[in-house]
């Protein structure tokens, strides 16, 4: 009970953490950013009734803050989806993803959503996706959920203009990897929005492929 205990609060410090260094990165250092972090450091109150928040979210996200929510594909059965700002971009539903990668790019200011799409990473050309990711501008922030295999046709390439958004994992993404990310070009450093999970037949929860993954938060608006 105790360890569990010291475990958790561990676990909410470095999400306090990572949270703080990606708001340094992501904002010009401003009052309003001193006083989110402030914000931060005292900790959210905790909330008794229950409040429906946007994208589903466990706790709501303050003011200059964006809502998300991201699931991966699971196995080649179920497609991905994308949630910001409670509305959902991409999912099976809105017949709009695809086997591959599924990536949404996002105003990071405003939250407006400025494109969306989908790369076969299993026989597709990957031409496109470094196009697409070239083509990518500060102050926008990208949002990537993976479906069925992201990894085929990775290449050096693809996996350098992924880290150049914050991701830690691209440069190991492998065939029917499970992978979700949210970054932006501007980043200093890493996002602490990632989550990857290996395709390992030894803990795959389904038979070849890794289980789902789930990634939510609440990113900050940037501001000028
Ligand atoms: C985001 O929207 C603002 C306001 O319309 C605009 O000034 C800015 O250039 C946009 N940024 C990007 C990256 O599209």
């Amino acid at each position: 009970m105790r360890v569990s205990g010291v475990l958790r609060v561990l676990a909410l410090i470095f999400t306090l953490v990572t949270t703080l260094i990606f708001i340094r990165t992501y904002m010009s250092f401003n009052m309003k950013s001193i006083r989110l972090l402030r914000w931060l450091a005292g900790s959210a109150p905790k909330e008794t009734r229950v409040v429906k928040t946007k994208c589903g979210l466990s706790k709501s996200c303050p003011a200059n803050f964006f809502a998300f929510k991201i699931y991966s594909g699971a196995a080649n059965v179920v497609g991905p989806s994308m949630c910001f700002e409670d509305h959902t971009i991409m999912s099976s539903v809105k017949n709009n993803v695809g086997r591959g990668l599924n990536i949404v790019l996002v105003n990071g200011t405003t939250g407006t959503v400025l494109r969306q799409s989908t790369f076969d990473m299993y026989s597709g050309d990957p031409k496109l996706l470094v196009k697409f990711l070239t083509e990518i501008s500060k102050g926008m922030l990208v949002l990537v959920a993976s479906y069925d295999d992201p990894g085929t046709k990775m290449n050096d390439e693809i996996r350098k203009l992924f880290s150049n958004l914050g991701s830690s994992y691209a440069k190991q993404l492998g065939f029917r990897d499970s992978w979700v990310f949210l970054g932006a070009k501007d980043l200093k450093d890493k996002s602490p929005f990632e989550q990857y999970l290996k395709n390992d037949p030894d803990t795959n929860k389904y038979e070849g492929w890794p289980e789902l993954l789930e990634l939510e938060g609440c990113v900050p608006q940037k501001m000028y």
